[in-house]
């Protein structure tokens, strides 16, 4: 089987640039970056920023470089940032936050996307010679191991008040933000204005090779370019790579409703095998397969062996991922090959 007849479910991050996107890396105009000079990236940068309503954004090579300048950005080393214990920066981003920041990480049970802002609340330590001092929380939207759940409006709005009377920052891994601002019709400008700093992604979803940024106020930004730079995150002629960004916000955003009906669909099959994939919202489907014979790793196994790739979570939690290479018949395909496994 050849690479392109296989489904590729594991992750929106497989995604190939299309050609639209190829030629529009090829056209771009470059100069060195580090210097300030590549005309592309000032360019997404500036309409990142304006996005999100924010003053600034800096292109950084990685979703996790962004949300670990962010960090670095909110709390000081020895002070403390509070998020779940399911989220990206203290689940995949091996220990970076306190490796690079010396930052102390507290975290509320994993609830995915249905935070408590009461929770939050009483976890926050103020300021002061006894205890670690609370100096940011950190969200995620959508929630990557909450299932791509999306955080409601209201939530964030009241999170947003806790942080204000707790005098601390609000940082939004915000990866797959463009899904939840589809799923909820939740405007851009207005999730940037609830948020101290955010990190975005391009190459989840939207289909770019490579790139993120951190949006913030003009001051925090400076500061950004500075830790990026430490961290070695400072490139040349990242033009094409921001060109691929620009492309990509230019024309993949809208779209990503098909993958979220393509998702409902995919959970909407494997549920008669008792499979919980019920509370799917955005392009992410966990299945929780704790009543089903198989378990993650011979799910994984079977499907791969008819062309479907999955990914395995832990020992009875996979996960079915839809994205801008796949289309309704290689989904048709993944029901047909995952319906048939489950029910073996
Ligand atoms: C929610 C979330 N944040 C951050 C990242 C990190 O992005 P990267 O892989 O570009 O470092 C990911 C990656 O999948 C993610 O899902």
């Amino acid at each position: 089987m050849t690479v392109a007849e296989l489904v590729d479910l594991r992750s929106d991050t497989v995604t190939r640039p299309t050609l639209g996107m190829r030629e529009a890396m090829a056209a771009a105009e470059v100069g060195d970056d580090v210097y300030g000079e590549d005309p592309t990236v000032n360019a997404l940068e500036a309409e990142v920023a304006a996005l999100f309503g924010h003053e600034a954004a800096l292109f950084a090579p990685s979703g996790s470089m962004a949300n670990q300048i962010a960090l670095q950005l909110l709390v000081p080393p020895g002070e403390e940032l509070l998020c779940d214990a399911d989220a990206h920066v203290v689940t995949y981003e091996i220990g970076a936050a306190a490796a690079y920041g010396g930052i102390s990480s507290r975290t509320w049970p994993a609830v995915g996307a249905d935070i408590d802002p009461e929770v939050v609340a009483r976890m926050i330590r103020p300021d002061g010679y006894f205890a670690v001092p609370t100096r940011a929380i950190a969200v995620e939207q959508t929630h990557n191991r909450g299932g791509g759940g999306v955080i409601p409006l209201a939530t964030l709005r009241e999170l947003r008040g806790v942080a204000d009377d707790a005098g601390v920052a609000l940082h939004c891994d915000g990866a797959r933000i463009w899904h939840a601002h589809v799923a909820d019709g939740v405007s851009l400008t207005e999730y940037g204005r609830l948020f101290d700093t955010l990190s975005v992604c391009l190459s989840k979803g939207l289909g770019a090779p490579v790139g993120s940024l951190v949006v913030g106020s003009a001051e925090k930004i400076e500061r950004a370019r500075m830790i990026r730079k430490r961290m070695g995150g400072g490139m040349r002629q990242a033009g094409i790579l921001a060109a691929a960004g620009r492309y990509a916000l230019a024309h993949h955003v809208d779209r990503l409703a098909e993958d979220h009906a393509r998702a409902a669909r995919l959970a909407e099959a494997v549920a008669p095998f008792g499979v919980l994939a019920t509370t799917v919202r955005t392009n992410l489907v966990p299945l929780d397969l704790t009543k089903h014979a198989l378990d993650a790793r011979a799910l994984a196994a079977a499907a791969r062996e008819e062309g479907v790739l999955i990914s395995v979570l832990g020992p009875r939690t996979a996960r079915l991922v839809t994205h801008l290479g796949l289309d309704d018949d290689a989904v048709t395909r993944a029901v047909a090959v995952l319906t048939e496994v489950l029910s073996a």
